[in-house]
């Protein structure tokens, strides 16, 4: 449906804070833990789309074998889908591995899966989809 948000992999999420509010010009709506990934979160809202801050909060973390490996930088590309479960249904069957089998929990309400980066051309890429709190 649209870019939903990019995410940063970042060393200090406070130093990181500090640069991206200056280049932004704006503070980040929301800080925001997400313990089944080890990571803590910062967003910005950048018009349509968002920007999301990523530091690892364990040595597990996918964030921190990122950082430790590439340093800070972009890490994922994520897109919005209206039904995640049939958009991961139709891209296995097109031959896409996905790195969750199963939807999971991701920042900022929303249920998540990653694909593989080797068949994207390259891309982490995510899909997201708003969770409606009843
Ligand atoms: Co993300």
């Amino acid at each position: 449906m649209k870019v939903e948000h990019i995410g940063i992999a970042v060393q200090s999420l406070e130093e990181a804070d500090r640069l991206f509010s200056i280049l932004f010009k704006k503070t980040p709506y929301k800080h925001e833990s997400v313990e089944s990934e080890a990571v803590k979160t910062s967003f910005y809202q950048m018009g349509e789309t968002k920007v999301e801050l990523l530091e690892a909060t364990a040595d597990t973390s996918a964030i921190a074998r990122y950082v430790e490996k590439k340093g800070s930088g972009m890490h994922h590309i994520a897109f919005e889908v209206e039904d995640i479960r049939e958009e991961m249904e139709r891209l296995k069957k097109e031959g896409i591995r996905l790195l969750n089998d199963e939807p999971k929990r991701g920042a900022d309400q929303k249920m998540i899966c990653f694909l593989h980066p080797k068949d994207c051309g390259g891309v982490l890429v995510e899909l997201c989809q708003t969770i409606q709190e009843a």
